[in-house]
């Protein structure tokens, strides 16, 4: 090695790095900068005042101050382990979801247990539901299921649910209860909303007080449906069992708990996990068709209503094994970021109006918990499958795109990403009730009728001027197949204006007029839509 400053250089694996001595990397500055001395900060005289020059105290200081992160709106408390699912039967028939149909084919997860309502650093034992949010990360990108421990929810519509929190949340002049359901605010929205009853009965169960993280049950709680290779959709409820069957304390042991050890759950899970105690659940699924759904007594896109098993068996289709403790609890477990949006192609939504609104609040919440549109370049919140598109910039960009294309469509770049319109993600198709479609109207389809009128509305030296500057514009630009392109598209307004601007171009043959560059799908009216336009 070499010496530098004290410390020496060494060469590992090709890479020059610093060491202090001994085995241990020297500590440096942000910038690499090795430190001579970390215990005492640059000073005037050893009894004067402390230098504004020194980089090394501002640095670390500056950074400590900005260490938290805002917690989670609610379910701050949680604890994260890295795992695995593997399926076991393939649901081909009713999903081309690759998670649900590739056999044997272990996807790894990450899953985060919480609790709702008390902060990052309040005790793991109150009576509340457990949040249960499991990440795939699976080879068609990120399918993020965020459950909890019970399978229905207090509210039925998301317009609701901050009203639901700010009822059990801390009051907001007492600054208590820190995560108790135990005050008069939570009790006084609950007699007033007489759709939590049966969440209720749930929550003053022993389930909201439960021995360990590794002995819940989950539930995706919403309807969501399947997508086979046909475009057909079943419904699907999706449930986690833990090997370990469900266990709970009593209510006189909670308490106790609490009390002994605020990290009772955190720690009973850090130690099976690192003792190699490896918890197991089972991955079951409701399935059911519309034709089903509408024979149940009560709608299945109400989140207050679970599906009873009488009515339809559960089917278990695979299993999720936790096994390997995140390296760092901030870079993991703090920053990843669920979201009910999370789909991959063969899965999507139902109406539900619950799930509907949290579709879009989890990535808002995220942007200002985060503090950038990039968040999901952190580690833990990347596919682990390829990813591109032509988003850009934005606060801590960490991926560099290559070349000039950062648009869709375009005919510049070979290497520029584009859409995989077969296996893409398509939602429900319009035919199916509560059905959607990616679609435009044929009544939006003519786009030169309008250019044509204006142009031959101009007077002939306005047409001159209207020829010379697309000449000019366009004897700008490289790529002569966009200047052809363009005046294809001309030939549709104006023949002769096209002639005018390839003359101008010194093309020798007028190049052939486009078809639309996307052709226009013919939209299937759904009824309701037929209704509105008879009206
Ligand atoms: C966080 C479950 C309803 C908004 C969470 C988490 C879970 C969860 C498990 C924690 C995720 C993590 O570990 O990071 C559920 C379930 C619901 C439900 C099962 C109903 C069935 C709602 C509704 C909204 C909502 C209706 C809003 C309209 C949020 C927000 C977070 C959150 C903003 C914080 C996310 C973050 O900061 O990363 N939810 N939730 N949730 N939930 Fe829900």
């Amino acid at each position: 090695g070499l010496t530098l400053n004290g410390n020496l250089q060494v060469a590992v694996g090709g890479e020059v790095h610093q060491i202090a001595g001994g085995e241990h990397p020297a500590l440096t500055t942000n910038q690499g900068v090795p430190l001579s001395d970390n215990q005492n900060s640059l000073r005037a005289n050893p009894n004067g005042p402390t230098l504004g020059e020194d980089f090394i105290l501002r640095e670390k200081i500056t950074h400590f101050d900005h260490e938290r992160i805002p917690e989670r709106v609610v379910h701050a408390r949680g604890t994260g382990v890295h795992g695995f699912f593997e399926l076991t039967t393939s649901l081909k028939q009713y999903t081309t979801a690759r998670i649900l149909t590739e056999v044997g084919e272990r996807t790894p997860v990450f899953t985060r247990f919480s609790t709702v309502a008390g902060g990052a650093g309040s005790v793991d034992t109150p009576r509340d539901v457990r949040g249960f949010a499991v990440k795939f990360y699976t080879k068609e990108g990120n399918w993020d299921l965020v459950g909890n421990n019970i399978p229905v929810f207090f509210i039925q519509d998301a317009i609701k649910f901050p009203d639901l929190i700010h009822a059990v949340k801390m009051e907001p002049d007492r600054g208590f209860p820190q995560s108790a359901t135990a005050h008069d605010t939570f009790w006084d929205f609950i007699s007033l909303t007489p759709e939590s009853m049966h969440m209720v009965m749930w929550i003053m169960s022993d389930r909201t007080i439960p021995r360990s993280l590794r002995m819940i049950e989950g539930f995706g709680v919403h309807s969501f449906r399947l997508i086979n290779d046909s475009g057909e959709s079943t419904f699907v409820k999706f449930h986690w069992r833990p090997k370990l069957g469900l266990q709970s304390t009593i209510w006189d042991e909670t308490v106790k708990i609490s009390g002994a050890d605020q990290d009772f759950h955190r720690r009973d899970m850090f130690d099976a996990i690192t003792s190699g105690n490896f918890p197991e659940w089972e991955f079951a699924v409701q399935l059911f068709t519309q034709a089903e759904a509408d024979t149940f007594p009560f709608d299945h896109l109400d989140p207050t209503k679970l599906i009873p098993e009488e009515l339809v068996p559960l089917k278990v289709i695979g299993r999720m094994v936790l096994d390997r403790w995140p390296n760092n609890f901030f870079a993991e477990t703090e920053q990843i970021a669920f979201c009910p949006s999370h789909l991959v192609p063969g899965i999507d939504f139902s109406n539900d109006p619950l799930l509907q609104g949290r579709l879009f609040s989890y990535h808002d919440t995220q942007l200002s918990r985060l503090g950038t549109p990039n968040f999901h370049q952190i580690p833990i919140n990347a596919p682990k499958c390829p990813f591109s598109n032509q988003q850009r910039d934005g606060h801590m960009q960490m991926a560099q795109q290559a070349g000039r294309v950062a648009y869709d469509p375009s005919s510049l770049s070979g290497e520029s990403p584009r859409e995989t319109p077969t296996n893409g993600f398509h939602s429900a198709a319009i035919t199916e009730p509560g059905g959607k479609g990616r679609i435009r109207a044929a009544s939006f389809a003519d786009h030169y009728s309008q250019a044509r009128l204006f142009y031959i509305s101009q007077t002939a030296y306005e047409q001159a001027h209207i020829a010379s500057a697309l000449v000019f514009e366009l004897s700008k630009v490289e790529h002569v197949h966009v200047r052809e392109a363009i005046v294809g598209h001309l030939r549709h307004i104006d023949e002769a204006l096209a002639q005018r601007v390839a003359a101008g171009l010194g093309f020798n043959k007028i190049p052939d007029a486009p078809v639309a560059a996307r052709p226009v799908q013919e939209m299937k009216p759904s009824p309701a839509l037929q209704i509105i336009g008879k009206m």
